[in-house]
């Protein structure tokens, strides 16, 4: 057996004892599609110094790129919207625009989406091109269609799957407007994350099909949400668990942050009534990221120690928390009270027994309009 091959197993492996690999025709599938192939340009391997995160390029005359290309981990493969490994020696210092996503959630999301024969499916976010070659072993070529923002990228995915023999459509768009040209779908998967799910994807999957997206927002906590469009255009499901992230779609990521408000003097100060560091866990961030989804969060740190601070550059809210020997204080300034709207929801989510996202539901109307709920112990 060719060492490709043999890797390929042992991912298939490994993602089986994890539960991410249920059935024959997904471990077929990635037996089959070579990842290493997707990744022929190479990857970026994290180096972190101190709190500063860089990115070093690794590429395939490197012993460790095969080994890599199967190893159960999301690759890294554009930094800042266009930088590729073989445009740099040593390290560069800014934020990744595409991966090839961890094979095992690539495989639990294509397990959850209910892929039969004969379906058609809307891959957003092609990437290197990796799950687009899944999905094609899986259905045929002229069932895939898969969308990706980055032209550049797109001709890498392409270029990948033609390698392999694989020809399905590639389209280069903005995916949130989906490519109402092949609709209807039977199933959308999208390989980045979104603020809410775009009424364009409900308009273009036929009735009874599924979307399967990750939820997210400004502040960094997000789920995979499995959603059933309806005959009335409206869509329903709930959250599936499993603190899945992805990157935000271009168009949904934050806007800049502009000249920042006086955090020091501006606004009213009081005692916290949730600390200030709720939001360290995932799921509290997830909540508070509902009640306040124009809020983006940053840390200034001046003489007097660190601050958190949550910004809405829309409202011109802003709040500034800063922990003052064990005393939680924070400095509110704007219309909204942003913190405020933070401690109720997350009360009002301790009171009902600080509930799991994988119990939240999803519903989205005809028109777009997105809510987020969890169970309530009122009933
Ligand atoms: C995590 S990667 C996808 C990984 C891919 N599934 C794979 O297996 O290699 C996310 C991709 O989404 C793309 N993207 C971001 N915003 C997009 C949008 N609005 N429409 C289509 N693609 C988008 C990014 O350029 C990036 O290539």
């Amino acid at each position: 057996m060719s060492t490709d091959r043999s890797l390929a197993e042992a991912l298939a492996d490994h993602i089986a004892a994890s539960g991410d690999l249920r059935s024959p025709e997904w471990r077929r599938a990635v037996l089959d599609v070579p990842r290493h192939e997707f990744l022929r340009d190479g990857f970026f391997r994290r180096t972190d110094e101190g709190h500063v995160t860089g990115w070093e390029p690794v590429l395939p005359d490197d012993p460790t790129w095969l080994p890599a290309c199967y190893a159960n981990a999301s690759l890294v493969t554009q930094i800042a919207g266009g930088i590729v490994p073989r445009d740099i020696e040593g390290r560069i210092f800014r934020q990744p625009t595409s991966s090839s996503t961890m094979p095992g959630l690539v495989v639990r999301m294509l397990e959850e989406l209910g892929v039969e024969d004969g379906m058609r499916v809307l891959e957003i976010g092609s990437g290197t091109g990796y799950s687009t070659g899944l999905l094609s072993h899986r259905l045929g070529d002229e069932l895939v269609t898969s969308v990706e923002v980055d032209p550049a990228v797109s001709g890498r995915a392409r270029a990948a799957l033609g390698r392999i023999g694989h020809h399905p459509r590639m389209v280069i768009g903005d995916g949130l407007q989906g490519h109402r040209e092949g609709a209807p779908y039977d199933r959308l998967i999208a390989t980045c994350g979104v603020l809410r799910i775009p009424v364009a994807w409900l308009e273009q999957v036929k009735p009874g099909g599924r979307i399967l997206a990750t939820v997210g927002g400004w502040l960094y906590a997000s789920e995979l949400a499995c959603l059933t469009v309806h005959e009335d255009g409206t869509a329903a499901g709930r959250l599936l668990g499993g603190e899945v992230s992805f990157m935000l779609a271009r168009p949904h990521t934050p806007p800049p942050l502009g000249v920042l408000p006086d955090f020091a003097r501006e606004g009213t100060e009081r005692e916290c009534t949730v600390p200030g560091d709720a939001l360290t866990d995932w799921t509290a961030r997830f909540v508070a990221q509902l009640a306040v989804p124009g809020a983006q969060r940053f840390s200034l740190m001046d003489g007097d120690g660190d601050m958190d601070v949550l910004l809405d550059v829309h409202g011109e809210s802003w709040a500034g928390l800063r922990n003052e020997k064990g005393r939680w204080i924070v400095r509110e300034g704007g219309p909204e009270p942003l913190w405020r709207r933070i401690e109720d929801a997350l009360l009002r989510w301790g009171r009902d027994g600080a509930p799991a996202l994988g119990s939240f539901t999803v519903g989205v109307s005809a028109e777009g309009g997105q809510t987020v709920s969890w169970p309530s112990s009122a009933g």
